[in-house]
């Protein structure tokens, strides 16, 4: 069982216009599909769960589509709260908060520190999240502390900069699912996936349930993860070819 999975959750447009629907239905119908699968990471005992809710780039999109995906967090974020208390998952965010509409950030802040007490589970929302951002963020930081005198330019290894990210406590994620088909990372994560196992399911998010993280599961299962060494096995007894 992996211990982080991280979802882009990707196809809330697709599924609504799919039905001759606005885009933002599909997105309400996506929430759905949050409850389903926090739910499943509790019972499958999953501790790290991260969601790629908005990206910087989806700043981009329609203005009626962006403040319709903020609303739809912010009362989500309510309607869930009581269901984080019962289950003692701490709420995290990660990505440029200072973005986010004023309301939003302060209901996502008061459920993180009203939640921050507890470990036995970590529901992470990436928000206006950006792998380069966060990369560029956590060498800015660096750079500050070497202008301050608090670090030496030699003492900049792998180790300084995943301590500069933004939640550098979470153990990088085992498995990443990707949901929609579409075979891309979309600037996702670009530090912390190093050896992350993929797994792409057509499967567009509104519809994904319980037997496709059971199958994305199942095929993480049957991953060798070599992390650049050899695998142990024993040489076949046979020439096979
Ligand atoms: C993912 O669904 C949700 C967000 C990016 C917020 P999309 O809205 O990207 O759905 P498609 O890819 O257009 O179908
Ligand atoms: C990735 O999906 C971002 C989220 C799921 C929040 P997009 O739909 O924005 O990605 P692209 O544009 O297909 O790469
Ligand atoms: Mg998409």
């Amino acid at each position: 069982m992996p211990q982080h999975v991280a979802f882009i959750m990707d196809g809330n447009g697709r599924w609504a216009t799919q039905r001759g629907w606005r885009r933002l239905r599909g997105h309400s119908a996506g929430a759905e599909t949050v409850r389903c699968v926090i739910r499943c990471c509790r019972d499958f005992g999953i501790r790290y769960l991260t969601l790629y809710a908005f990206s910087r780039e989806n700043w981009s999109r329609p203005q009626e589509e962006v403040s319709g995906l903020m609303t739809l967090l912010r009362d989500h974020i309510v309607k869930q709260e009581h269901e984080l208390h019962e289950n003692h998952i701490r709420l995290r965010i990660m990505g440029q908060r200072e973005d986010l509409p004023a309301d939003v950030v302060r209901e996502l802040e008061r459920v993180e520190a009203a939640t921050a007490r507890y470990d036995r589970a970590h529901l992470i929302l990436a928000l206006s999240y950006g792998g380069r951002t966060e990369i560029a963020r956590a060498a800015r930081l660096l750079a500050e502390r070497v202008a301050r005198g608090e670090l030496e330019p030699q003492q900049i290894d792998e180790a300084a900069v995943a301590a500069s990210l933004y939640l550098p406590d979470v153990p990088d994620p085992d498995l990443i699912v990707r949901t929609s088909g579409e075979q891309r990372i979309s600037n996702f994560l670009l530090w912390q996936s190093a050896y992350s196992e993929l797994y792409v399911t057509p499967v567009l998010w509104p519809d994904f349930r319980e037997p496709d993280f059971r199958a994305a599961l199942e095929a993480f299962a049957a991953r060798s993860r070599r992390f650049g060494g050899v695998e142990a096995k024993p040489l076949p007894k046979e020439k096979t070819c």
